[in-house]
């Protein structure tokens, strides 16, 4: 069988000394030339909160520092310490809102602008983008934070509106609204909640300009992913932000994750090669049809496998079209390709667990070069709708890590099982997951972070609505008799 250990000869046959060692470390990007403030315009429920979620996500992936500054948060804040203080509760309800009351209009414009003040002072402390998670709906609204931002070297400035005029669309963000536990309505019934935000929509809709400034830098996208316009969008950041949120969209659909069956090289406990699938891989592989038509009956599927014989052998019988990513590949173990972990580090293995994620197989990849070379996989997978993957163990974990937005440090230990479906449906804000495992006995290739590694995992990052509780053990699949 040719591995690239075996494929370079004399030098496969030395294993590292050892994984420490700065050469097998891999720095951080320098990213700190980039700073953008990027300011939302939208009414409230047009999905300004998704968006700003999704694209934090995206380019935290790929390791800018994002920071989301949202109004709404502060102005509760705010009034939580006031209350405190002066035990006054203010009241936030839909009058709060309305432009003819100038009280309130303008505590608001001031909320808006300190957001906006706290916000360059974290770009000037190093950030990248921080987001403006507020309506910005007037022109004059507009116009101030771009005289603000202008007195700034080095920051530029894009507009974000959302339009949404689809009722359907509308109708599930207030819902949203309502259920999350929003602290606006957490002592409301839901339908006086309801009524109140509605009324609050409306006092918005009264005073809204969408953007037409013909000298500002703006993206406008209308109903997710139906049409995006862009206005003076240049430079690197701003295009990619540009295309990743075209690449967007609400449709509901499921990526469903598997490695491969067991592979030879599994059983043997090898790492890496392009070994073929073991006597339970290939059930695996018969058994895998079954299991996935079932569940998703006879909406479109697409299968995309790597470009290595055991995905491709396990992806043999799925009877949907396939395609083959070379982006998809396993980790490169570089040397070490062929080898067991204990050839691979003779003296102490433990070492590539100090960081894990960092750690670069001599001649080979760590982990996070393959976040990087997995970038355009997640673009694709944002644009399309029903996928299975049929991958690896290091794969699979980059990518359920992007869509429950796990830490780099936790991302190298994820498990992911043999002969298990991992099936992701994407919400609002995170990822609804179910697992199926197929009841076809497999080796366990997952090894434990030990216990000095361990760090503490926080998915939501200060944030009031994110919630993700990632399923970690296999859940049996259901009889079907
Ligand atoms: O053991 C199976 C495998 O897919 C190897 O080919 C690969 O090197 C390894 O898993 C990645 O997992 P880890 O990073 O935990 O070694």
């Amino acid at each position: 069988e040719s591995t690239l250990a075996s494929r370079i000869g004399s030098q496969a046959a030395t294993p590292p000394q050892s994984v420490k060692g700065i050469g097998n470390k891999v720095a951080k990007p320098d990213y700190s030339e980039s700073k953008i403030v990027l300011a939302m315009v939208g009414l409230p429920a047009r999905g300004k909160s998704y968006l700003s979620n999704k694209l934090e996500v995206y380019l935290k992936w790929l390791e800018y520092d994002v920071k989301v500054f949202n109004v709404g948060q502060l102005r509760r804040t705010r009034a939580r310490q006031k209350a405190k203080l002066s035990g006054i509760k203010e009241d936030h309800t839909a009058s709060w809102f309305s432009h003819d009351n100038p009280e309130a209009t303008e505590s608001r414009e001031r909320l808006a602008q300190d957001s906006l003040e706290m916000l360059i002072n974290w770009l000037k402390e190093g950030g990248n983008v921080g987001i403006h998670d507020a309506t910005n709906s007037t022109r004059s609204r507009r116009a101030s934070i771009e005289e603000r931002v202008s007195k700034e070297k080095g920051i530029s400035l894009i507009f974000l509106e959302s339009i949404c005029n689809d009722p359907a669309i509308i109708a599930a963000n207030v819902a949203l609204k309502i259920s999350s536990g929003d602290p606006d309505y957490k002592d409301t019934s839901p339908e006086t909640a309801k009524q109140d935000f509605l009324r609050r929509i409306s006092a918005y809709e009264k005073v809204y300009e969408t953007i037409t400034e013909p000298h500002l830098s703006y993206l406008r996208i209308v109903n997710v992913g139906s049409e995006v316009t862009m206005s003076r969008i240049n430079g690197y950041l701003s295009s990619r932000i540009a295309f990743y949120l075209m690449n967007l969209h609400l449709k509901p659909r499921s990526i469903y994750l598997s490695r491969h069956g067991e592979s030879q090289f599994n059983v043997e406990g090898k790492i890496g090669g392009d070994s073929l699938l073991s006597p339970r891989g290939m059930q695996y592989a018969e058994a895998l049809p079954a299991l996935v038509t079932d569940n998703i009956g006879d909406a479109p599927l697409t299968v995309w496998t790597s470009t290595l014989r055991r995905t491709i052998q396990t992806a043999h019988n799925l009877p949907y079209p396939k395609l083959t990513w070379k982006s998809l590949d396993e980790l490169d173990a570089g040397v070490c390709d062929g080898m067991t972990y204990e050839q691979a580090y003779p003296d102490d293995f433990a070492n590539r667990d100090e960081d894990k994620f960092n750690y670069r197989y001599r001649g080979g990849e760590s982990y996070r070069d393959v976040v990087v070379r997995l970038e355009p996989v997640i673009m694709e997978l944002e644009r399309q709708e029903n996928i299975i993957i049929i991958g690896h163990q290091a794969i699979l974990r980059c990518l359920y890590a992007y869509f429950h937005y796990l830490p780099q440090a936790d991302l190298p230990y994820i498990k992911i099982p043999l002969h298990t479906v991992i099936k992701l449906t994407p919400k609002a804000y995170g990822c609804d997951e179910e697992r199926y495992a197929l009841p076809i006995q497999a080796v366990d290739t997952h090894r434990p972070k030990p216990k000095a590694a361990q760090s503490v995992v926080v998915p939501n990052h200060g944030r009031e609505y994110y919630a993700v509780e990632p399923v970690s053990s296999p859940i049996p699949v259901p009889s079907k008799n």
